[in-house]
């Protein structure tokens, strides 16, 4: 039986690349897909998801736009990363599948109230302000989570956007605490992981060497994206942050971590939104989530190759 999944997300190129591997991937079932502001503002997060699911040849998914800003503090956005669209590299048409009307908090709980006692996983790959707006005003939905996977911040590998802090967690880090104090089972996919998910130009050109339209885009896509990120660590490739989420629900063994205690910093401006994980188990808090330390890099990318090359 697949998987019932939410995707919540800021596309982003590699929220685009998550999308299209779980499209590819007969073990996950998307419900829909709800945007988030996030790397760009939600006009656009909204617009790409749609670009997405056609390219993915899934003009039928429901796709519905959400928070247009973080609970408590101003949007922060990440074009010097992601470009003016969010999705620069490849040349993109506009999307003529529609929006849903209907609000993505408001989808989001309908649905989870609908559903049966843990049977829907809810996939976040930006900021938490949808996810953790459903939660607080609808408590009682956590029964129909299975689980949240996330993709958020970052221990050892500490911040990208300030030094402390993880882009996701730091553009809406109230959302974050709600959801990391929300008492549903929580997995977590942190830089630390992330930083070792390079996209090589190896991995580049087996992307477009698929010799599919997917294999295309997605290759322009990495090649855009690895550019700001190869300067500023000094690496091989960029990271491919989002689709460790979905290559998780497909095979968990690619990742290994810890069940510990993680809170999110919301006080401090020097700190706001780190991630502070207990990975040494040093304090008597309560473990909250799986923090994933560790991934199978190769074992990833021949994941997503593999899935990629399904789509046409
Ligand atoms: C996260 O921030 C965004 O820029 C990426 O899409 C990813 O979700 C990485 O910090
Ligand atoms: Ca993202």
């Amino acid at each position: 039986m697949p998987r019932n999944i939410i995707i919540d997300t800021d596309p982003g190129q590699d929220d685009a690349v998550a999308i299209l591997l779980a499209f590819a991937s007969p073990e996950v079932n998307v419900l829909g897909i709800t945007a988030v502001a996030g790397n760009v503002p939600l006009p656009l997060t909204q617009k790409n998801a749609r670009i997405v699911c056609e390219l993915a040849g899934k003009p039928e998914t429901l796709v519905f736009a959400g928070c247009d800003a973080p609970m408590g503090r101003k949007l922060v956005t990440a074009e010097h990363v992601h470009g003016k669209t969010g999705l620069d590299g490849p040349q993109l048409n506009d999307p003529v599948m529609p929006l849903q009307d209907q609000h993505a908090v408001d989808w989001i709980i309908e649905t989870l109230r609908a559903a049966p006692a843990n049977s829907v996983t809810l996939c976040p790959l930006g900021p938490l302000t949808n996810i953790a707006t459903a939660l607080q005003r609808a408590p009682d939905i956590i029964n129909a989570i299975e689980e949240i996977v996330l993709m958020g911040g970052g221990y050892f590998e500490g911040g990208n956007i300030t030094p402390a802090a993880e882009f996701n967690i730091y553009v809406d880090p109230q959302a974050a605490d709600i959801v990391f104090r929300a008492g549903v089972p929580l997995t977590v996919m942190p830089l630390d992981v992330t930083h070792k998910a390079l996209t090589t130009a190896d991995h580049i050109a087996g992307f477009r060497s698929m010799g599919t339209h997917v294999g295309d885009m997605v290759a322009a896509w990495t090649d855009f994206f690895e550019r700001f990120d190869k300067e500023k660590y000094g690496s091989e490739g960029a990271p491919l942050h989002d689709p460790t989420v979905i290559a998780y629900l497909i095979k968990p063994d690619l990742f290994t971590g810890r069940h510990i205690n993680v809170e999110i910093e919301t006080t401090s401006e020097l700190t706001m939104g780190a991630t502070v994980a207990d990975w040494w188990r040093v304090s008597d808090r309560a473990p909250n989530c799986t923090f994933m330390g560790d991934l199978d890099a190769d074992g990833f990318f021949d994941l997503l190759t593999e899935r990629l090359a399904r789509l046409g």
